[in-house]
């Protein structure tokens, strides 16, 4: 098989998503978009990666850190995603593999749909090998054109199609396979001939079918596999089936959760087995629950929060930068923040750890087997040994811990 590469295109500005950010950057389900891409390519097993940057591209660089496997590429002005390829020029011109092409806004995209992708391109032995998919709403995507026979022609762009073309329903989720060279080749005859006066990636493609190379798509991939984000709207419809997807996959392994509708996860938790996750229940940040706990109703756990096996976290009960050790039971109204508490800890209700003194985040340590009255306030930083009776209702500072 020839060798690969991947390209992905994130330098636009993203008007339609009115945004300082980065598109790429924001989130799906608690992750950047952009990872996800990244992410699809590796288990296609493609890992070297050519990422165009241009509007905040310090701020991407910064997010996705020094790999090794990734080079980032200035895209210097936003001319269209043709220019934006052509911005590797000097790395890919003479590469003599194959060239995949994705964009950083497709957060939905999947390993299986690249690596069918990779497969039909070397079955084939295609120039180009596009995919398509059928929307009930194709309205922003370039529309596929097909000839009398059902060969494709080309795609055209939302704002270049006539009446006629607007209805087409067979658009361009925008990823490809290109053998690198006949890629280049095309790219270097590209104009800016069209309403938004930009280089267009499609218009390659368009040629390479017109010289004559041989050019086949998978079609009809699920819509949900053509999702790109342009703005808000499209940014929460990808965050629900994302978040459908996170949750299908804790649920074959082995987590309830009670009602998926009213439940989000972040796509980085992990779960354990026979673990039970009630309504209502926000968990928010590469956060790790053990097996066989009860999670919820109303629970906020957020970034740090770890939950060995047998923990029972009830209605407002919000955990941040904690462990909790084997059995621990917070049931009602508590804020543990900051802290490590051994096993079996009965958290009363309404107890909380004050963990903020106005100018700093202070820990709290708290052995096993102690008993948190309900009302407690543990003023952190502090240390409670193991098997230690609070009694319900009171301000807890350091010093009125009796060492025996
Ligand atoms: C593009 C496709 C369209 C397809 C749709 C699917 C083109 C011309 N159009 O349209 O056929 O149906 O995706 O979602 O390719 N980018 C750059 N530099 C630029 C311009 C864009 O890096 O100069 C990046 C953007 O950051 C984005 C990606 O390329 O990640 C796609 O650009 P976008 O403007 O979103 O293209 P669409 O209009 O969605
Ligand atoms: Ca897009």
């Amino acid at each position: 098989m020839a060798e690969k590469v991947a390209i992905i295109l994130a330098a636009g500005v993203s008007s339609r998503m009115n945004t300082k950010l980065p598109k790429v950057l924001h989130e799906v389900c608690g992750r950047p978009m952009l990872a996800y891409v990244i992410d699809a390519c590796r288990s296609a097993g493609v890992e070297k990666m050519y990422i165009i940057v241009g509007y905040g591209k310090e701020q991407v660089i910064e997010r996705f850190g020094d790999d090794k496997n990734i080079v980032w590429v200035e895209q210097k002005e936003r001319k269209g995603t043709g220019h934006a390829v052509l911005c590797c020029k000097e790395y890919l011109e003479n590469f003599d593999g194959d060239t995949l092409i994705l964009c950083g806004d497709m957060p939905l995209i999947r390993s299986e749909i690249v690596k069918t992708l990779i497969e039909k391109h070397g079955q084939e032995s295609a120039a180009a090998t596009l995919a398509t998919a059928i929307l009930d709403n194709p309205k922003g995507y370039g529309r596929i054109i097909r000839d009398g026979y059902g060969n494709i022609q080309g795609i055209v762009e939302d704002g270049d199609c006539n009446p006629q073309q607007k209805t087409i329903k067979e658009v361009n989720p925008s990823y490809y396979c290109f053998k690198n060279k006949t890629l280049f080749e095309a790219l270097s005859k590209i104009t800016p001939n069209n309403v938004k006066n930009e280089y267009y990636l499609t218009d390659a493609l368009h040629l390479i079918i017109a010289a004559g190379h041989k050019v086949v798509a998978v079609t009809a991939v699920a819509a949900e596999d053509a999702i790109g984000v342009n703005n808000r709207q499209q940014l929460s419809e990808a965050g629900k089936i994302m978040q459908r997807r996170v949750q299908d996959r804790l649920m074959k392994a082995g987590v309830t959760i009670v009602d998926p509708p009213n439940t989000w996860i972040d796509a980085r938790a992990e779960i354990g087995q026979d673990t039970v996750i009630e309504p209502f229940t926000y968990i928010h940040g590469q956060i790790k629950i053990g097996s066989n706990c009860r999670v919820g109703p109303f629970a906020y756990l957020r970034e740090g929060a770890i939950l060995k096996d047998d923990v029972v976290l009830g209605v407002f009960t919000e955990v941040k930068n904690s462990t909790l050790g084997d059995g621990v039971r917070a049931r009602h109204h508590s804020f543990i923040g900051d802290a490590v508490i051994g096993k079996n800890v009965n958290i009363g209700a309404g107890a909380i750890t004050a963990n903020y003194d106005g100018k700093t985040i202070h820990k709290s340590q708290i052995g096993d087997d102690v008993y948190i009255g309900p009302g407690t306030i543990l003023v952190a930083p502090i240390d409670v040994p193991s098997g230690y009776n609070l009694k319900a209702g009171s301000v807890v500072n350091a010093g009125d811990i009796k060492k025996s």
